[in-house]
């Protein structure tokens, strides 16, 4: 079977430090063959550092030249709309980083496109690769914890406003800590409920730190220019009266700099993800039980893998571009409430 030829639109930290390294890792399945950045010179640069043939700033002449079969999309968000949908365009596979878009009608048509030309779309949400997450699907498969019906998921940074980049800059990136940091947890929870779709959304932004400035623990921001939430609570209602309860912040006065985590309640079990614990009953007695040799695995290599096992036709738990349309939709309605509309 020949190699998939792979290319990568964006050239930055993600690209360099996760999916670059995590392709070569794979190169018995897949190869390399151009890098597409803004920036010729700095791609240039990571093409020569990493050993791949071709840069561009032009991704049509990328197109051309090279003749990918799957691309990686790691630019900022706002343009992983328009680069999903002109690789799918030219019948390529695609691993777009998260969040999937910034509209949820983008990611609905990124969705709409790819199963139209029976071509795979994935989003980088790569918690999903943790043994931790593993172990809390194999749970619920093996019924220990009944039926789940309430999350509470969380990713709370205590001071963590990035003082570099575009983070904080809502045109580029569509929102604050919901659109960066939330996602990769409301990912898991809605997984947990089987990427049921909520019948009730109802939010809060805030941007109270992000606007006032103070001490940074990664880098300082610049109050003046912060034009996004620096956290975001929201509630979400389903069908089967199952709920998940969303914390997400880039600041928030909180005890831990970082807070990131999954609570599950189920009917015969509970479950936190990290460290992963079950809360059960063992012959009667209220009983917590510790999995202390857990692998620590390369999630960026599982989820690259995962990719391409999804684009080889085999099983695969990366995040589709069907639930990637159905998260969108998801924080969409978050914002929306948390702007009164309804
Ligand atoms: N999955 C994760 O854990 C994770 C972690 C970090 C970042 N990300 C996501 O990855 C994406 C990129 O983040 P990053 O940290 O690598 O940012 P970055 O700023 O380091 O890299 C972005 C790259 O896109 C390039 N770019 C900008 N405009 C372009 C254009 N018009 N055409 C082509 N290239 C263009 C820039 O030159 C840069 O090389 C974001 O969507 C971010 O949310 C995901």
């Amino acid at each position: 079977m020949s190699k998939l030829k792979a290319a990568l639109i964006g050239g930055g930290n993600i690209a360099d430090k996760n999916h670059i390294p995590a392709l070569k890792q794979l190169a018995d399945l897949v190869e390399i063959v151009a890098v597409c950045s803004r920036d010729g010179i700095k791609a240039g640069a990571l093409a020569q550092k990493h050993g791949i043939p071709h840069a561009f700033t032009d991704s049509v002449a990328m197109y051309e030249q090279c003749k990918p079969d799957m691309v990686v999309i790691s630019t900022p968000n706002n343009l992983h709309y328009p680069y999903t949908i002109q690789a799918l365009e030219q019948g390529c596979h695609v691993l777009c980083e998260k969040p999937p878009a910034i509209h949820a009608h983008e990611a609905r048509e990124m969705a709409d496109l790819a199963t139209r030309n029976g071509l795979v779309l994935a989003y980088n949400l790569q918690l999903r690769q943790t043994s931790e997450w593993d172990l809390l699907m194999r749970s619920k498969a093996d019924g220990q914890l009944g039926d789940i019906y309430h999350i509470k998921a969380s990713f709370l940074r205590r001071r963590g406003i990035p003082g570099w980049g575009y983070f904080t800059d809502k045109a580029i990136q569509g929102g604050g800590a919901l659109m960066d940091l939330g996602v990769h947890v409301l990912d898991l929870a809605l997984c947990a409920l089987d990427y049921a779709v909520p019948t009730q959304v109802l939010g809060n932004t805030y941007d109270f730190i992000g606007k006032t400035g103070g001490k940074g623990l990664m880098g300082s921001w610049n109050p003046q220019t912060f034009g996004v939430e620096d956290a975001c609570m929201a509630y979400l209602a389903f069908p089967n009266n199952a709920s998940i309860m969303l914390s997400s912040s880039f600041a928030l006065n909180t005890q831990a700099d970082i807070n990131r985590n999954l609570e599950v309640f189920g009917s015969r079990g509970g479950a936190t993800l990290f460290p992963f614990t079950l809360y059960t009953e063992v012959a009667g007695e209220l009983a917590n039980v510790h999995f202390p040799y857990l692998d620590n695995v390369d999630i960026q290599l599982k989820n690259t893998a995962a990719f391409l096992d999804a684009c080889l036709g085999k099983p695969s738990n990366v995040c589709t571009g069907e639930q990637g349309a159905i998260l969108q939709e998801v924080v969409e309605q978050i914002y929306k409430s948390a702007s009164g509309f309804t």
